[in-house]
């Protein structure tokens, strides 16, 4: 079982724009980081929509979608999603939230249910752990809980989608990671987007 960290993330390093929020995902001009999966066939038919383009991005994101048996991610990401995401929540698996709000489970339709755990970081994972059924644990975001699960040592691979494009502010990433050693894994290059896929070899 691995577990994993998948992210889109600008070239000066942001995952979000600045102001983000649940009337505002992603922040101001953070939905163009995900802009090269928009035309993606994967995710033209995920919306119902015919056609798209095929080729490496397209298997990239094919790659990633079922993967997870469970996912984690912290507060502010839910809060996004909870006003964005339709009824059919896109996880299909459980969701464990990290947060210091306690709140009973919320189950959509679709086999996702959120869990809301006020433990700490590695209860959170451990907790995905026993429920992914042998599948993979992805630690969807955002940058606090990325961070905080790099630092307890539980993440395998890390793999970036590296938007060609700045934001210039916003969430940062790595910000207070003085020590994060990855070991590159793969590179998967396209004219809209760069691919980065690291194993974690020590954390800070
Ligand atoms: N580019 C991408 O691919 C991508 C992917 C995912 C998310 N994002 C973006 O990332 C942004 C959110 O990231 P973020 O760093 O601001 O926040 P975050 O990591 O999503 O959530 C942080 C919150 O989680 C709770 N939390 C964290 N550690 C905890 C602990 N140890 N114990 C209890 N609760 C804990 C706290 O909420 P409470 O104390 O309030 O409960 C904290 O404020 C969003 O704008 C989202 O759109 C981008």
């Amino acid at each position: 079982m691995t577990v994993f960290v998948d992210l889109s993330i600008s070239l000066d390093g942001y995952i979000g724009g600045p102001d983000a929020g649940p009337a505002n995902p992603l922040g101001d001009g953070g939905t163009r980081l995900h802009e090269w999966v928009f035309n993606l066939e994967t995710w033209r038919s995920s919306q119902g929509l015919p056609g798209g383009d095929t080729g490496p991005d397209n298997d990239v994101v094919n790659e990633i979608k079922g993967r997870a048996g469970a996912n984690v991610m912290g507060r502010r990401m839910f809060d996004e999603g909870e006003a964005n995401w339709p009824a059919e929540a896109p996880f299909h698996a459980p969701v464990f939230v990290l947060t210091h709000s306690p709140r009973d489970p919320w189950p959509r339709l679709g086999g996702t249910t959120f869990h809301f755990v006020t433990g700490t970081v590695e209860d959170a994972i451990e907790q995905a752990k026993a429920a992914a059924g042998g599948k993979d644990v992805q630690v969807n975001g955002g940058a606090d809980m990325v961070r905080q699960a790099l630092r307890s040592g539980l993440v395998d691979e890390i793999q970036l989608h590296v938007a060609p494009i700045t934001l210039g502010k916003g969430t940062r990433l790595f910000d207070g990671l003085e020590d994060l050693r990855l070991v590159p894994d793969r590179v998967i290059a396209s004219a809209d987007v760069t691919h980065l896929r690291y194993r974690v070899r020590s954390t800070p």
